[in-house]
């Protein structure tokens, strides 16, 4: 039984600490979320263990930035930071959502090298405390089409986790009276070609996380993952015969996922991978799919969203809200990007049909 105490901000990855900025009233536009009567007058920053304890801040989850020197993705990545570092308020924390560095699955080890160092030089740049969570694009060569020897000591979490000064692949932390758990749901699996992995939590993080949630007590808790726990491809497409779990997109063990967050009432569980905003309650507990902070991989918005992420607003009486939010970001395509200018094309064409189709509807019969 693994019953490890609170790890408190041991994955720090920048050294500036946050201002103890106060959420203002009147930032939640999240229609959907508890309306909360804020509580502006009493700030019971900085402890407690019940949710009229918690401190009042705002943070951003930001993931899925898939850092790149391609498509000028660089410029796009410190102008995702430059944005949130211009929020007002300013943010306390971030959580990284995964798929930090463009790939480590079939890049050559020098080019995730690359990507991780651009990805940590940016994200320090925001003087924000953050969090990385890992991404299944953050394991190097977990994959047939992997560009290093599988007996290449840094396969794996390895590399990103040593370059990152980063300890444990999950962990958990409070701020302010708050507990956040960062999960890791990138399970390694030996596959025919090597080794591999499959979206899961597993059920030896699964215990840890039901004791690290239990020790935490009455505290609110929002909890972070890559692959989400619930996501719902099949209805987007429209498509029958997407399975409603579809290997890669949602957690293979996410009913046992679900039981915990749900007895030791989670917030909301912070997604990524899928590049397409959703919302979805279940039990009291959130499931938000955040916009990738990469749009289409810098690509455009052909997945479904632009560059984007949340912000989310923890208010002193426990309650949460939050706001989706694009930031400005023109996509600039290579020459070989023949497929992602058809994706555009295509989007831009629908565009133009709906809008076609809305203003005849208007003009009526
Ligand atoms: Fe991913």
């Amino acid at each position: 039984m693994n019953t490890t105490p609170l790890n408190r901000r041991e994955f720090l990855t920048t050294s500036a600490l946050a201002a103890g900025a106060l959420a203002l009233p009147g930032c939640a536009s999240n229609a959907q979320a508890t309306d909360a009567a804020l509580d502006t007058t009493s700030d019971t920053s900085g402890g407690g263990t019940s949710g009229g304890g918690a401190g009042a801040f705002s943070f951003v989850h930001l993931t899925d930035m898939h850092v790149t020197t391609r498509r000028h993705g660089v410029d796009g990545y410190r102008t995702c930071v430059e944005s949130v570092m211009a929020l007002d308020p300013k943010p306390e924390l971030v959580l990284m959502g995964g798929d930090l560095a463009f790939d480590g699955l079939y890049s050559p080890k020098a080019t995730f090298a690359e990507q991780v160092k651009i990805y940590k030089e940016v994200s320090d740049s925001m003087g924000i405390p953050y969090y990385n969570c890992m991404g299944n694009h953050d394991v190097l060569g977990w994959n047939a089409r992997r560009k290093v020897e599988t007996t290449d000591p840094d396969l794996g979490k390895k590399y990103i986790m040593d370059a990152l000064n980063w300890e444990k692949p999950y962990y958990s932390f409070d701020h302010k009276g708050w507990h956040f758990v960062v999960l890791d749901c990138i399970y390694p699996t030996q596959e025919d070609h090597g080794p591999g992995y499959e979206a899961r939590i597993g059920d030896e993080q699964l215990e840890w996380l039901a004791y690290d949630l239990g020790a935490a007590g009455d505290r609110p808790k929002i909890a972070v993952t890559h692959i989400a726990a619930f996501c719902n491809k099949a209805q987007i497409k429209g498509d029958p015969n997407i399975p409603g779990m579809p290997a890669g997109a949602v957690i293979r063990d996410t009913a046992k996922l679900q039981a915990v967050l749900e007895r030791h009432n989670v917030k909301a569980l912070l997604q990524g991978h899928t590049h397409r905003p959703e919302e979805f309650r279940w039990h009291d507990v959130w499931y938000l799919t955040s916009p990738a902070a990469s749009g289409a991989w810098w690509a455009g918005d052909f997945t479904g969203a632009g560059p984007g992420y949340t912000v989310l607003n923890c208010h002193p009486n426990g309650n949460l809200t939050w706001d989706m939010r694009p930031y400005n970001w023109q996509p600039q395509l290579d020459p070989a990007d023949d497929l992602e200018r058809k994706r555009n094309a295509e989007l831009k064409a629908k565009r133009q049909e709906q809008a076609r189709l809305r203003d005849l509807e208007r003009a009526g019969r």
